[in-house]
């Protein structure tokens, strides 16, 4: 996603001044723009996050839930905005997240779609509409994924639950699970090839049904996602927002 950030950034006119990796990557001290295809910046990866934020107003993170913590201490140390899509997050990290917003603007988002922010809301008011239809999600993602349910489909099992109250997520069926309880939103994985990003939620009545799909056809919609956050963001005052408010254009 780095990559992909950096190479959208470029050829967007957005200046790159920082590029920051793990200690371990083999990648240290080599050209980001080279790297990711973009021609040479002048910007050398380091692991250095102080270093890496020098003279940046947004840093964009796509990293892991290990290295989130250290990222956005760096950035409210600094006080650059912190636009994050990284998944996985633990309760802790999110915590931290709402007390740098006190210091900086921070946005995180485990999907940088704009499309999948408005399925998220059309999801919220259909679920509310439709009063008893049975709610099922299905997400497919590319075969090297580690982990389930991706983080979209988190965010819609949210977004049912806020539709009507009283819903609970079940992840998968095996045996002799019984008759479907009405509060479920089952919830199950596929994993195949190259998926980049696929989610279906699945509204079924007794006489009719609806299927609500997002189709991710290219990681390039998370770093434009990305990108648009970070230009919104960049001059806001402290605080936690979200994309839903980018989109709403507040
Ligand atoms: N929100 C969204 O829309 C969205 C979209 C796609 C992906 N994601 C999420 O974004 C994250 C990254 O995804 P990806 O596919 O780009 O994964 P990836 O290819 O594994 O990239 C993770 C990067 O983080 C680096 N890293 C690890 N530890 C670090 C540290 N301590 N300090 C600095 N950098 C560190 C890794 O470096 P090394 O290779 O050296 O370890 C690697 O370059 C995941 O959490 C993924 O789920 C979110």
């Amino acid at each position: 996603m780095g990559l992909t950030v950096v190479r959208l950034a470029a050829a967007g006119g957005v200046e790159v001044v920082g590029a920051i990796d793990s200690g371990a990557s083999p990648h240290l001290g080599r050209d980001i723009g080279d790297l990711a295809g973009a021609g040479t910046l002048g910007v050398a990866i380091g692991a250095d996050i102080a270093s890496g934020l020098l003279g940046a107003d947004v840093v964009i993170d796509f990293s892991t839930a290990g290295a989130f913590d250290a990222i956005l201490r760096g950035a409210a140390r600094s006080g650059v905005a912190l636009v994050s899509g990284t998944t996985r997050l633990e309760p802790a990290s999110l915590a931290l997240l709402d007390k740098s917003a006190l210091k900086i603007p921070v946005l995180w988002a485990p999907n940088m779609s704009v499309g999948v922010q408005v399925l998220a809301d059309v999801v919220r008011r259909a679920v509310a509409a439709l009063g008893d239809y049975d709610v099922e999600i299905v997400e497919a993602h590319h075969n090297q994924k580690t982990d389930a349910p991706s983080g979209t489909a988190t965010m819609l099992v949210q977004a049912a639950e806020r539709g009507r109250a009283g819903l609970v997520a079940v992840h998968g069926r095996e045996g002799d699970v019984g008759t479907r309880n009405p509060t479920e939103i089952g919830v199950h994985a596929v994993r195949g090839g190259g998926i980049v990003g696929d989610h279906t939620v699945h509204l079924v009545g007794q006489f009719d049904r609806i299927e609500l799909t997002h189709r991710a056809m290219s990681r390039e919609l998370f770093a434009a996602g990305a990108l648009r956050a970070a230009r919104w963001l960049t001059g806001k005052s402290a605080g936690r927002y979200e994309l839903a408010q980018m989109i709403a254009g507040d």
